[in-house]
Formats: structure tokens, sequence, C-alpha cells
């Protein structure tokens, strides 16, 4: 199977820091992947690379087996790819269908804001994602972490991605909100969604994850189904694991396996 996206090679330097040393990575198609790592690991420097939000210096990116360099997260959107912030990036003055639709809220001949429709369809979405945002009129000032969450999920879903990439998102949240969100993150899977969850707290990814992909110090240490691994084993190579060799897309399939 050809998988939705894989990087090969990943160099990233910031300065005299070089924050990804030839790192690869895979996503196959409706996977749930976890990427874990110690702070500074450069888990948000990859995806960033990804989405074409930072430029890389080395390797390649492929989506759906084709090379791609995406100069901006616009495009890496164009291609199905949407990345939920940890700081949301929402606007708290606005409510929350203009918060979903921002930067294109849906016009009538090309000119009057079509408010019906902006809070219809931000309604649509908020059901797809089985969240409990009240109102649709709401300020998102006024909501929760959580709900503030819910609103950037559903900005990000409504573009119907096919890949969806969560930055520490649980970090913030309450015992319920993390609840909802990773059965947010199960209903996304059942429609076909592939997603990227980074989070420090294992139990998330063992939760919700079919895998989980480890860095260290920008490099690859370690790639484990989570059936057949445990958080101890996971926790040990965040700490200690040793940079493996570059390793193809089907190498690290075989010996995840
Ligand atoms: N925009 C930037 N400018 C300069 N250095 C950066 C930038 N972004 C990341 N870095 C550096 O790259 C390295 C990797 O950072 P990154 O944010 O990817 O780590 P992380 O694994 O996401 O960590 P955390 O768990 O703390 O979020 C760090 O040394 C960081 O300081
Ligand atoms: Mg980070």
């Amino acid at each position: 199977m050809t998988p939705i996206v894989e990087m090969r090679g990943i160099q990233k330097h910031f300065g005299a820091v070089h924050a990804l040393r030839n790192v690869n990575f895979r996503l196959m198609p409706g996977e749930i992947l976890g990427l874990v790592g110690d702070n500074s690991a450069g888990k948000s420097t990859l995806m960033k690379t990804m989405t074409g939000a930072y430029q890389r210096d080395g390797g390649e990116v492929l989506v759906d087996g084709r090379p791609t360099h995406f100069r901006s997260p616009q495009e890496s959107r164009d291609a199905g790819i949407e990345m939920i912030y940890q700081d949301f990036a929402l606007c708290g003055n606005m409510d929350v269908g203009q918060n979903i639709f921002l930067g294109r809220w849906p016009r009538r001949y090309g000119l009057f804001v079509d408010r019906a429709r902006m809070y219809d369809e931000a309604q649509a979405v908020l059901k797809r994602l089985k969240v409990d945002v009240n109102s649709v009129y709401q300020k998102v000032e006024s909501l929760s972490g959580g709900r503030q969450q819910s609103v950037a999920i559903a900005r990000a879903i409504s573009f119907n991605p096919r890949v969806v990439i969560f930055d520490e998102p649980t970090a913030n949240l309450s015992v319920m909100a993390t609840e909802r969100l990773l059965e947010t993150m199960a209903e996304l899977k059942k429609q076909g969604v592939a997603q990227i969850i980074i989070s420090h707290r294992l139990t998330d990814i063992f939760e919700v994850g079919d895998r989980v992909m480890v860095l260290k110090r920008g490099e690859n240490v370690g790639d484990r189904y989570v059936r057949n691994t445990n958080e101890h084993e996971v926790l040990e190579l965040i700490v200690s694991g040793t940079p493996e060799t570059a390793l193809t897309a089907d190498e690290a399939l075989a010996r995840a396996a």
C-alpha cells in the first residue's frame, strides 16, 4: 500500500540548530499515528515541514507516492492536509460560525456575506464531528478551552481533509474534553481520515492510535504498532532510544510488524 504521506531524509536547520536529521516518516491511509518525543525533539517542526509552514533543507515529501513541494500551508490544504496548531489561531471576538469559515465567508452574488448559509454549514460541520458547541452564534472567547478546540477542529474538518495533524491537542483539556476529542478522532477515522496526534500523554496515543513514531533530538529512534508495544517501551525510546539508520517505508513497516 502506498503511504498517503511519506517523508524521506528530511533535514531542517534553524541557524546552528540541526532540528531534523535525515528523518523518515510515513502515514498510511486511514491510520492514526502518534508522534512522540521529548521537548525540542522536532515533532512540530517535522509536521510544519510537511505542510509547507516551514521549508525543508533536504529530503523529499511524497503525497500518494508523488513528490511534492508545498510552499505554504495553503498549498498542503489544497492537497487535503490540515494542521491544528496548539494555540488554535482563532479570532476570539468573532462567533463560532465566522471562525469556522474565516477568510472564506460564503457570499451571495459574490458580494454580500450569506449569513444563513454560513451558519447552516457551520452547524453541519459541528454535527458531523458530534461536538457540543451550543450555538454557532456564540463568541469564541466566551467558550471553554475544550470548546475552542472543537471550533478549531471544525474549521479544519470543513475543508474535507484526508489528513489531519493535531499538535498537542489535549495539553490543556479536562478529562471529559480529552475523551470527547479522542471520540472525535475515532469518528474521523471511521470516515476514512488519516490523522497524526502529537502528544506528551502516551495514554491518549494508546487509546486511539494504530502506530507510534518516536523522535529524539531530531532523529528517528523508533516506530511501533501500538498493538505490539506498551507505554513503558515507548517511554524508554523517548528517553534513551538510539538513532535508527534511515529505513525505507517498506523496511519500517516490516520492522514495526
Ligand atoms: N521557528 C523556529 N526558529 C528557530 N528555532 C526553531 C523554530 N522552530 C523550532 N525550532 C527549534 O527546533 C527544535 C525542534 O523544535 P520543535 O518545536 O519541533 O520541537 P517539539 O518536538 O515540537 O517540542 P515540544 O514538545 O516542546 O513542542 C528546537 O531546538 C527548537 O528550538
Ligand atoms: Mg511542538
